[in-house]
């Protein structure tokens, strides 16, 4: 599966600095982009908006607003290539003022005040045409908030992509200068999990599974192997692994300077993810990987 960033505008294709081959690309060149993947076997992308600052208020309610170029690009791509799966972003962080996933209030984040938030915006998306949505906020209930409202809604088909056991990782940075999301001030301790602790990864699966995710996701994937085996062990649901920014970027800079040869690293990388029990890995070396392939 391939993370793709996306800004308003058209003709913008732009690196990102801490992140180099990556871009952030306007709606008509990630069409293109997702025309180029889908011809080399790619087939699933998991959709970020880099949202400009002046859209962005404490709600978050530019995530669910109709005028939303997210939304807009998600039906123009699922028009093109119906047989595309394609993955949302359900949290605040790209839409809000205060750079959190949740709401912010006295420097600590409302779990219960966010759920509505993160339900619209879930609902925003399935009618866009998402064929899933993906919580990586990590507030408690929130799979379960968003299934009934999609299904009241008449979403019943529309899946759940569940940030399962998201760590309060160091590994998020290049993402976060791509989104320009980082937070306004405090750290994501509270609601993201400790890299510490491996059982309580068991804990969130067992509820997001109660609550109604169609998989679950491990995220990092290279520093938390372990951690997507138990889950793969002790699930039947698929387990997707995010192979996230940071750790893509340490691998490009190390290619770079020539310490590592750039494909076999790459090739090891995703073997060792695949190895440890991830159904699904979700990678910025999809494409290339692909290329590499054929
Ligand atoms: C936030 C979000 C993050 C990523 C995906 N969604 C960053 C964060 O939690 O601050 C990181 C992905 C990556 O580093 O590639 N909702």
């Amino acid at each position: 599966m391939q993370p793709l960033f996306l800004v308003p505008g058209e003709g913008i294709r732009t690196e990102i600095p801490s992140f180099p081959g990556i871009f952030r690309l306007s709606g008509d060149l990630l069409l293109e982009e997702i025309g180029q993947c889908m011809a080399l076997g790619i087939k699933s992308f998991l959709l970020f908006p880099a949202v400009p600052e002046a859209l962005k208020d404490k709600g978050g309610t530019y995530g669910f607003a109709p005028e939303n170029f997210y939304l807009q690009v998600a039906s123009q791509i699922k028009d093109r290539f119906p047989e595309a799966c394609l993955v949302s972003d359900v949290a605040m962080d790209p839409y809000s003022t205060d750079g959190h996933d949740g709401w912010v209030e006295n420097g600590g984040i409302i779990n219960d005040k966010t759920l509505p938030i993160l339900g619209r915006m879930a609902l925003a998306q399935a009618q866009a045409g998402f064929d899933m949505v993906g919580p990586s906020d990590m507030m408690d209930g929130r799979v379960q908030y968003i299934r009934e409202f999609l299904d009241r809604e008449g979403f019943t088909q529309t899946g759940i992509l569940s940030y399962t056991a998201k760590y309060a990782s160091a590994f998020y940075g290049p993402f976060r200068d791509a989104l320009d999301s980082a937070p306004k001030s405090g750290d994501k301790k509270t609601y993201q999990m400790n890299p510490a602790n491996r059982r309580e990864a068991l804990r969130e699966a067992m509820l997001d599974i109660a609550e109604g995710a169609d998989m679950l996701m491990v995220k990092p994937a290279l520093h938390y192997l372990d951690i997507i085996r138990l889950i793969r062990d002790n699930s039947e649901i698929p387990v997707a692994a995010y192979h996230v920014s940071g750790e893509c970027a340490m691998l490009i800079a190390a290619a770079q300077r020539g310490w590592l040869d750039r494909r076999r690293a790459i090739e090891e990388t995703l073997l060792a993810i695949r190895r440890a029990g991830a159904d699904i890995v979700i990678t910025y070396f999809a494409r290339e990987y692909a290329e590499s392939l054929s």
